[in-house]
């Protein structure tokens, strides 16, 4: 079942729902009234082409930036995004975690440092406990014996792992991909993407921002298609690539279902 950006999305099973989403960058409008909604445990692709306001949309439900209007419940938490105040923000920011294109490490902490980082500034957690926990994702990741390293001393790939790992620490309702795999070199890319896969089966919902087709395919069971800062059209990941409804979409998806039938018919 299709939803259209109008359709209600108030419904116990979401644990995000967007209504209305406004923002702007001074005069220039980038998100025009976003309506989404995804259920608990699902892993959704959002794509579109460069420009149509994938990252602000994954910025400002993780309140990196401020919205102009709409609303956002995560989870049993919602706010009134024009007027949401700082204990909200905090409250539903941490119902999130994000993870991004270029890592985003600290540089001078080990790899344990820069995991355990978050539990203990915004979760107040002893540091014993975090450091438990910390090993505990790094091992989920491949990584726990590179505690003690320094991010330069990890491959780029090695490197998304720790970010993948400090973002599930966290233990967040739903964990945002900011094109995980995009910094990558394509061998390195299978390897983020095994990880997510195995993220996604513990059963945490996920948004993950890809250009990575195959991958969206792939791992979503459900896809929303942006363009100029709308939701043009979202649904189940097999009915959307395989039957396009919207023509923008259908010229969006051409050139990969083009390669993917030579593929098949090879
Ligand atoms: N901080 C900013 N100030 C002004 N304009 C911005 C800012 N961040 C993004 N924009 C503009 O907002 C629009 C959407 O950008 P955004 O980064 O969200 O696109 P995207 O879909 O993630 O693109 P890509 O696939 O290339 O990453 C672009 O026109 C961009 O120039
Ligand atoms: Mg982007």
């Amino acid at each position: 079942m299709r939803e259209t950006k109008n359709d209600r999305v108030q419904d116990v099973n979401n644990m995000l729902e967007i209504r209305d989403l406004w923002k702007s960058y001074g005069t220039k409008t980038i998100l025009h009234g976003l309506t989404m909604s995804v259920k608990e445990g699902r892993v959704i692709s959002l794509i579109g082409p460069s420009g149509s306001g994938k990252t602000t949309l994954l910025r400002c439900i993780n309140f990196l930036e401020k919205s102009d209007s709409g609303s956002i419940r995560i989870d049993d938490l919602s706010a009134d995004l024009s007027k949401v105040s700082a204990a909200q923000k905090m409250a539903l920011r941490r119902k999130t975690a994000m993870v991004f294109q270029n890592y985003a490490l600290f540089l001078n902490n080990s790899v344990g440092q820069n995991v355990m980082e978050g539990l203990i500034v915004s979760k107040k957690m002893p540091k014993e406990k975090a450091r438990a926990i910390a090993l505990d994702m790094l091992d989920k990741v491949g990584l726990k014996s590179r505690f003690e390293s320094k991010p330069f001393e990890l491959s780029g790939g090695q490197q998304q792992r720790v970010g993948i790992a400090r973002a599930l620490a966290l233990n967040p309702k739903v964990i945002l991909f900011d094109e995980p795999t995009s910094a990558l070199d394509p061998e390195t890319v299978n390897e983020i993407l095994d990880v997510i896969k195995c993220v996604a089966q513990s059963g945490v919902t996920m948004l993950i921002v890809t250009h990575e087709m195959m991958f969206a395919y792939d791992i979503a069971t459900q896809v929303i298609f942006m363009d100029k800062g709308e939701i043009v059209e979202q649904g189940e990941a097999k009915e959307l690539f395989d039957a396009p409804r919207e023509e923008r979409t259908k010229q969006f998806l051409l050139r990969f279902n083009l390669a993917r039938d030579s593929e098949y018919y090879i």
